[in-house]
């Protein structure tokens, strides 16, 4: 399928390394002209440096999402780039494998750590990418929430050291914000959408099997091993399993395809969405 995504300008946030990094280059695939940020600057040129061996321009933009004014200057340096922004991919996120298993002795800040560091990053690079969107006629706005947004991760649920708390209240809420803002702008001809990926294989899941194994008592193999076959499909589930909705979701073919949140889960969540 053509997704006409050729010399569209998109701005992937947190696309050093992870999930953000597999889209930037699925992109360039699709010879888009991509920006990409994140706070590490060596891991950022590294993944700039990946797409444009695939022929297209890429915009590397050092920034801490979480500092006041770098959402605004992320997208307003892609602007004044490329001139355009079609496709925003909200995609970075705070890491909170670790928030304490009770909320008796979690902080304020381990509870608030997605909401802070996903949903109101996402929020901040939305606000400042619809003027450009308007401008352009339309857009598409791709939220990469989490399937804790969907049910309860309790401690020992997930091979992960903490409970599910911080992930559930981040990705759940971005989710609400995304519907929200997919109401807000229809009649702009911007799209907003969520997708919840659920245990990638990114450098999170590498920490995942470290402490499955130690939980266990197992190898690092075996302790892989029982990670998939919680997964209906049977297989860990790659980046490259999430970056076809991704393109679809970012491409001017999917006009009528809004407010939605769909799943990236091999089948794991038994729950009903309709
Ligand atoms: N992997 C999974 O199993 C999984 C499951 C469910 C949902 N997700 C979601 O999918 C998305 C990507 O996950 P991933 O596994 O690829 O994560 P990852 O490997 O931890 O990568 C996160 C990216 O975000 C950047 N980032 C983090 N904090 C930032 C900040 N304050 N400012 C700017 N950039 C920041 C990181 O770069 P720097 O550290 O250099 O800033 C990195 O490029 C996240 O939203 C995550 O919650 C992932």
């Amino acid at each position: 399928m053509e997704l006409n995504l050729r010399n569209a300008v998109v701005l992937i946030t947190g696309a050093s390394r992870g999930l953000g990094r597999e889209f930037a280059i699925a992109f360039a695939g699709e010879g888009a002209r991509i920006a990409i940020c994140a706070r590490d600057s060596t891991k950022l040129e590294a993944t700039a440096a990946a797409v444009r061996q695939r022929g297209v321009e890429c915009l590397a933009i050092q920034a801490d999402l979480l500092e006041g004014a770098a959402c605004q200057r992320v997208v307003d340096d892609t602007v004044e780039h490329f001139g355009r922004l079609d496709v925003l991919v909200n995609n970075a996120s705070a890491s909170v494998d670790t928030t304490p298993k009770s909320i008796e002795v979690a902080t304020d800040a381990q509870v608030m750590a997605r909401i802070n560091g996903k949903m109101l990053v996402a929020v901040r690079c939305a606000r400042a990418a619809l003027p450009h969107m308007r401008k352009g006629g339309g857009g598409r706005i791709v939220n990469i929430g989490g399937t804790a947004a969907r049910t309860t991760f309790r401690p020992g649920d997930l091979p992960s050291e903490g409970s599910g708390l911080a992930q559930g209240l981040g990705n759940s809420s971005l989710a609400n914000f995304s519907k929200y803002l997919a109401d807000e702008v229809a009649a702009d001809h911007i799209v907003v959408n969520t997708i919840h990926p659920h245990l990638i294989r990114t450098d999170r899941h590498t920490q995942r099997v470290t402490w499955q194994a130690k939980k266990f008592g197992v190898s690092e193999s075996e302790a892989e091993a029982q990670i998939a076959a919680q997964i209906p499909i049977g297989r860990i589930l790659e980046p490259s399993d999430v970056t076809p909705l991704v393109l679809l979701l970012a491409s001017p073919l999917s006009g009528a395809t809004t407010g939605q949140a769909i799943a990236v889960d091999g089948g794991a969540l038994r729950g009903v969405t309709y």
